[in-house]
């Protein structure tokens, strides 16, 4: 994970408008890594899309990540949910584990790695 470099483009902040998320492809020292960034509450955050329970990927429907209260994460496949800001699970089959987070920064209207 340490690998990712730095300022890469991710999305723009538009692409955030229609579900507050937006799945992308990280290169992790040349492998692929399915990843998604979301805007909540004024803030983006980007996650590895692996949930920790069973390593699926947390959504079946392209760029849903959050429950129907948009409160939280949620992980489609068994319920889990996610806090949206520190990725921990606080209900569900993993609950006390965490996403995996990927660190990002907002520059203008472009999401970038940080
Ligand atoms: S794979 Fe996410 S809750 Fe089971």
């Amino acid at each position: 994970m340490n690998d990712i470099a730095a300022d890469i483009f991710l999305c723009s902040l538009a692409d955030l408008d229609a579900t507050g998320a937006k799945e992308i492809s990280l290169d992790d020292a040349g492998v692929r890594l399915p990843a998604f960034v979301v805007r909540w509450n004024g803030r983006v955050v980007g996650y590895v899309n692996s949930c920790p329970h069973a390593r699926l990927p947390l959504n079946w429907k392209a760029d849903s990540f959050f429950d129907l209260g948009n409160t939280y994460l949620l992980c489609i496949n068994h319920g889990a949910f996610f806090d949206v800001l520190t990725g921990a699970c606080v209900r569900g089959p993993c609950k006390g584990q965490s996403l995996r987070r990927v660190a990002v920064r907002v520059d203008g209207d472009s999401v970038l790695t940080a």
